[in-house]
């Protein structure tokens, strides 16, 4: 106990050769170091006993050890299971998480964000609403970290998926099995990297076939009912124009079509095959499982954890930071929602 409380972070430093960035460095970014000196510092910490005094290092601070995040909406589960990656590293480096649901709704986003401030919250992990904003952590104070976007500006850590990627394998897939007339549904589009998903699928029809067309159907909302109102529309629509395969922008989506459709007996795949976004836990679980382009939400939760504690930790220790913006690539986890249809069936106007 003696030895702990004795050893500074000064004292690992001399001991290993280093400084005391590269301490730092070894703790929260160790990918930055080399192997040999990474080994050295960490025999030095073993051999001196040091352990880092969290309690110290927010007293010199002058702030909570608290993370507050932010999502766009409480109700989709993909934005829970991120909130889950999130919490899982930060309760394991002894942090708790504040959880805000900004309803995408800029001023509940604006009022989470001075409500942090206030809290003088360690560090906040923000899925935002808008595609970017310059300064938002000089201007809080608080290292920010935006999830589930790659912000427009550099200045912020942020992690999130390819989403444009995302939208050409979600069509190439639909294309693949045959389809011809193809729509995009959902969203009003209003969110920038739901926009690149339909922005990859028409890039995908364009560059995969000349007969192939790509309608876009907007919906009020990216959930369930907006699902539901695009079954209603798509199943107004005269045979000879409706589309055989359909991406729905997100999963909750592609549920409330699903459901749709198979009320106004339109058969899923038979009719109208459907590929959603996200692979949230209900795609599985649908009447008819759902294809999907899969996003790694718990992973997207747990990276931004990792960022924003590793910003944390150089702020505290007065060490430079470098902003590491992360994209991970969509995959197609391919269900009985999207079939391969007959060579035929596609002009015969069914
Ligand atoms: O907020 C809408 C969507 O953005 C979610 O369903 C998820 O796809 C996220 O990336």
């Amino acid at each position: 106990m003696g030895k702990r409380s004795t050893v500074s972070m000064m004292d690992v430093a001399a001991l290993a050769g280093v400084s005391r960035g590269t301490i730092s460095n070894v703790l929260n970014s160790p990918e930055l170091v080399a192997p040999a000196t990474r080994a050295r510092v960490l025999e030095a910490i073993e051999k001196l006993g040091w352990v880092r005094n969290e309690s110290a290092r927010q007293l010199r601070a002058g702030r909570s050890t608290a993370i507050g995040l932010i999502v766009r909406d409480i109700s989709n589960p993909f934005f829970s299971d991120m909130a889950r990656g999130v919490e899982e590293v930060a309760a394991a480096a002894g942090h708790s998480v504040l959880l805000s649901d900004s309803a995408r709704d800029p001023d509940r986003e604006r009022a989470a964000l001075d409500l942090y401030q206030q809290l003088r919250v360690g560090g906040v992990i923000l899925a935002p609403i808008s595609p970017g904003d310059r300064g938002l952590s000089r201007r809080l104070d608080i290292p920010v970290v935006l999830a589930d976007r790659i912000g427009d500006y550099d200045d912020a850590c942020a992690v999130s998926v390819d989403d444009f990627v995302g939208g050409q394998v979600a069509a190439t897939h639909l294309l693949e099995q045959g389809h011809r007339r193809l729509m995009a549904v959902g969203g009003t589009i209003d969110i920038p990297h739901v926009r690149e998903r339909r922005d990859g699928a028409s890039r995908a029809v364009l560059l995969g076939d000349a007969e192939a067309t790509l309608q876009v159907l907007s919906t009020d909302r990216l959930d369930i009912d907006g699902g539901r109102s695009a079954a209603a529309a798509i199943g107004a629509m005269p045979d000879d124009e409706r589309p055989t395969g359909v991406f729905a922008l997100n999963d909750l989506v592609a549920i409330g079509l699903l459901q749709g459709l198979i009320f106004r007996r339109v058969a899923v795949p038979d009719d109208i095959s459907i590929v959603g976004y996200d692979d949230i836990e209900f795609a599985a679980a649908a009447a008819v499982p759902l294809s999907t382009v899969r996003q790694p939400s718990l992973e997207l939760g747990r990276r931004a954890a990792e960022l924003v504690l590793g910003e944390m930790r150089a702020l505290e220790d007065g060490e430079p930071h470098r902003h590491i913006q992360e994209r991970f690539t969509p995959v197609l986890v391919a269900r009985s929602s999207s079939s391969r249809m007959s060579p035929l069936s596609h002009t015969a106007g069914a």
